[in-house]
Formats: C-alpha cells, sequence, structure tokens
C-alpha cells in the first residue's frame, strides 16, 4: 500500500449545545468588555451546556456525518473520540458512542486525548488504521468538548474563549488522492494546565494528597507564541511533504488573531482560512471538526480541492493533515 494513500472524507456533522452565551452576558459575570473580547480574540458568542452531556452532543453529530455519508453505521469499523471532558474514565467516549449510535461491536473503540490537537491526532490515528486492517472500512472520528465542565468561570483571562460543541467526520482510504502529515508535541504543565482531581483516600501512601480544582489556567501570551510558531511550522513542513501549500485552510478556533498571524507569514489570503470563531468560540478537540463540517455544508470547499486540517494546543501539542476533499 503507498505510503501516502489519500482519505476521503464521506461525511461531517456537528452538533452545538442550543444555548448561545454572548460578550455581553460575559459582561454579567467577570471584569471585560465586548470591545476587549471582539477585538483581542474575534469571538462575539460561544454556546455552553444547560444539561446537554457531551455523549449527546457526539452522538448528533456523529448521527449527521453518517447520514452525509450514506453508510450503514454497522460499517464503521474504527471510532476514535478526541476529547478531555467525556463522561466517564472508563467507559470511554468511543464506547459508549458504540452503543448510543447502533455501531457494531467488532469497532476498535477508543478516546483520545491532546486536548486542542485532539482531532488530528485521532484522524491521522484512524486512518493508520484503516491502513494497517483492511477489512475495516470506514472510520468514525468525533472531536468533541464540554470545556464549561473545566472553566473557571471567575478568570477572565480564560472564561471569555471557551464554548461546548462536537463534530463528526466519517472517511475512507483513497487510493487515487495522497495524504501528508506533521505531528508533534512539546511537554508543558506551567503554560496551559488543568489537573485531575482524585480524591479518594489511599491508606497506604504517605504522600500528601492535595486535592485540586479541575479547572483550566492559561498563560496566555505564552500559549498565543507558541500557537503562531507551530501553525506556521506546521504548515510548512507538511506542504513541504506535499509540494505545496492548500487550497483551503481549517485551523483550531482559538484565537482569529493567530490565524490572521500565521496567514501573514505563510504570505496566504485570508480567504483560504475558514472562521467560525466568532460564534462558537474556541471549543478545543471540537473546534475544528465543528469548523470543517460548516465549511462543507456552506459550499466553502468542493470535491477535488486540497485542504490543511491545523491543531495547535494543550501539551503542548500540534498537528497538520493534508488531503484532497
Ligand atoms: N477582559 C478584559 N481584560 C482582560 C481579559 C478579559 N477577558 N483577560 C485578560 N485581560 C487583561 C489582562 O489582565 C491584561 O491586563 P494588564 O495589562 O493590566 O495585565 C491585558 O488584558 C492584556 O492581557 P494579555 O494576556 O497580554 O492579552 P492578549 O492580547 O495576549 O490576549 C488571549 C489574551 C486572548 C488569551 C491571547 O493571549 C490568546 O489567545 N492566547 C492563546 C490562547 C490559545 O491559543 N489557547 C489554545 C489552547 S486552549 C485549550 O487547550 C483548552
Amino acid at each position: 500500500m503507498k505510503q501516502e494513500i489519500g482519505i476521503r472524507l464521506l461525511g461531517t456533522g456537528s452538533c452545538v449545545p442550543s444555548q448561545v452565551v454572548t460578550n455581553a452576558d460575559m459582561e454579567g459575570i467577570v471584569e471585560t468588555s465586548d470591545e476587549w473580547i471582539r477585538t483581542r480574540t474575534g469571538i462575539e458568542q460561544r454556546h455552553i451546556a444547560d444539561g446537554e452531556t457531551n455523549l449527546a452532543l457526539t452522538k448528533t453529530a456523529a448521527e449527521r456525518a453518517m447520514a452525509m455519508a450514506g453508510i450503514d453505521p454497522k460499517e464503521i469499523g474504527v471510532v476514535i473520540c478526541a476529547t478531555m471532558t467525556g463522561e466517564t474514565m472508563v467507559p470511554s467516549l468511543a464506547c459508549l458512542l458504540q452503543r448510543e449510535c447502533g455501531l457494531s461491536e467488532h469497532v476498535f473503540a477508543f478516546d483520545m486525548s491532546a486536548a486542542c490537537t485532539g482531532f488530528l491526532y485521532a484522524l491521522h490515528t484512524a486512518r493508520a488504521l484503516l491502513c494497517a486492517v483492511p477489512e475495516k472500512k470506514y472510520a468514525l472520528v468525533t472531536g468533541s468538548e464540554l470545556l464549561s465542565r473545566i472553566t473557571d468561570f471567575s478568570d477572565r483571562n480564560t472564561c471569555v474563549l471557551f464554548g461546548d460543541g462536537a463534530g463528526a467526520a466519517v472517511l475512507e482510504l483513497d487510493e487515487n488522492t495522497a495524504y501528508y502529515f506533521d505531528g508533534g508535541a512539546k511537554g508543558d504543565d506551567q503554560v496551559l494546565y488543568c489537573p485531575r482531581n482524585y480524591t479518594l483516600p489511599n491508606p497506604f501512601s504517605h504522600a500528601d494528597a492535595e486535592p485540586k480544582q479541575q479547572k483550566v489556567s492559561m498563560e496566555g501570551r505564552a500559549v498565543y507564541t507558541f500557537a503562531v510558531q507551530a501553525l506556521t511550522g506546521s504548515i510548512l513542513r507538511t506542504a513541504e511533504q506535499a509540494g505545496g501549500l492548500p487550497d483551503k485552510y481549517i485551523c483550531h478556533q482559538a484565537n482569529a488573531r493567530i490565524i490572521q498571524t500565521a496567514a501573514k507569514q505563510l504570505k496566504e489570503p485570508m480567504e483560504k482560512f475558514f472562521m467560525n470563531i466568532e460564534h462558537c468560540g474556541n471549543t478545543s478537540a471540537a473546534s475544528i471538526p465543528i469548523a470543517l463540517d460548516e465549511c462543507v455544508r456552506s459550499g466553502g470547499i468542493q470535491r477535488g480541492e486540497t485542504v490543511m486540517l491545523s491543531g495547535f494546543g494543550g501539551g503542548l501539542a500540534y498537528g497538520t493533515a493534508f488531503f484532497t476533499f
């Protein structure tokens, strides 16, 4: 099998909570302003769950993707859910999705935790599994977050940025097109951090178990600098493999200024970059598949065009995939 065998996205889907929280609503809970949020980030509103679960959003996004693909859910051979805010540590969101979506029991189902790069790592892994196990025909890859579960709504440095949502894609291998990937990680628990909250006492341990609040903290400027370097560098390395830049880009929606700065460094027009940050905010692993679905459904990308999906964020991790839509 050719090393760079392509992928074909057969269907995409997304689902966001119905509740819209505007910048004006944010002004009511922390000292901020619509003007500050808009000019620093490009965000105007975000969706925040009001009872919806990560599983419910992911299920709807997955069903929409499978409906667009026109395949029987039983034909899905691999399901990977990129998330860091799943319902439970066990079972995984992917196993719950197997049940909820009526997938075959012969499915490889597991979660992937790589924060905002999660969907890219999941897509790349799903493609590798389809290559390695030819009897698996289709993969379902989702990215979903309920960031409101780990957001400190008294911290204006972070709470104005995040939103909830889910996106999904169904893919198969395509021998007639090519695929290239660049990805990596640079372990760092200083600039972007969210602890796990293990509170059960261990009677056999003498170490102090200090309960930590499970909330995201971030040094915005340091992450911004990493993000611009990671995005531009990863796109250029992928373009080198592919022999050129793509027709369209769908990048992680963390801050409109990060994408604008990367576009300038790449000398690429902003029209090639699909953006939806104004109405979704930063939804971490969900951001790329939600933007991808909106782009596909609005005709923002046509069959035969080349696309780069590019993610960066917590980890610190990054990844870029190049393929033909
Ligand atoms: N409203 C008003 N003022 C604010 C707010 C707010 N919501 N938040 C911070 N400020 C203040 C700061 O306190 C600071 O005030 P000071 O100068 O008096 O100290 C001032 O605004 C400037 O703060 P900066 O952090 O320098 O602002 P910056 O222009 O860098 O924008 C931002 C901050 C939007 C967070 C930006 O740094 C950013 O986008 N960083 C990258 C975030 C990212 O990409 N995250 C991805 C991963 S997220 C994940 O993995 C879940």
